[in-house]
């Protein structure tokens, strides 16, 4: 099926987990694959976006070769490297698994074992990407965010859709099966500024892509 109806449209998309360094060999970060991401990236170059994909480190690439990767590390990494590329965007579809704390102060060299206390590592608030460009967002912008929950889905999915300014949320629910982290398959439901509720049911990343991005085109 070929489709051109993202023709001439500029999407930046976020993916993966974000490290956040506590030495040069140690980091703190999370089980994000970058599944979901890709998958969104791929449905939108094929549909004839021009996507920029800004990746925390993850283990695939993009099937779709016109899709333009930026691999950062840390969350101040990947917020910069949205800034930049955010003024020029029709749509900005953040699904990052973005740590939440960074480390306030992280060791220039190795952090030794021998004869000394377990370190105490202090942490600081990291940048909200999604937040940023929601609230920097002009009026032919939509800004979309990723909601993982695991009890008062659809609650805690409306206070991040209202708090982050964004057009809509996508909630996948840990309570279902074959959804959230490392699956191929996903089961989401989507929530818009406007106050629809969009129940999905179980489908390949792709297909819950494809239903994001028609989703998208609606509002
Ligand atoms: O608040 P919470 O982390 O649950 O919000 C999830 C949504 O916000 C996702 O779209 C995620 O990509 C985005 N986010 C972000 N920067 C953060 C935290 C979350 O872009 N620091």
């Amino acid at each position: 099926k070929t489709q051109n109806d993202l023709s001439g449209k500029n999407i930046l998309i976020t993916a993966g987990p974000t490290y956040e360094r506590i030495d040069p060999v140690r980091f703190i970060g999370n089980f994000s694959t970058g599944k979901m991401g890709y998958a969104i990236a791929d449905e939108c170059a094929r549909r004839g976006a021009s996507v920029t994909l800004v990746s925390g480190p993850v283990a695939i690439v993009p099937t779709e070769p016109s899709v333009s990767v930026v691999r950062v590390e840390s969350a101040q990494q990947m917020l910069d490297a949205c800034l930049k590329v955010f003024p020029e965007a029709d749509t900005a579809i953040m699904c990052a698994a973005v740590a939440d704390y960074t480390v306030a102060n992280p060791a220039t060299t190795k952090i030794k074992r021998e004869g000394c206390e377990p370190p105490a590592i202090t942490l600081k608030k990291n940048p909200d990407i999604a937040q940023t460009l929601g609230k920097a967002k002009q009026s032919w912008q939509k800004v979309i965010g990723f909601a993982l929950e695991t009890d008062n889905e659809e609650e805690n999915a409306r206070k991040k859709l209202a708090n982050k300014n964004l057009d809509m949320i996508v909630m996948n629910s840990l309570r279902d099966a074959g959804a959230g982290f490392g699956t191929d398959t996903n089961r989401v439901t989507i929530y818009t500024a406007a106050g629809a509720t969009l129940p999905f049911g179980t489908k390949s990343k792709a297909g819950v892509a494809s239903d994001i991005v028609n989703t998208i085109l609606s509002l």
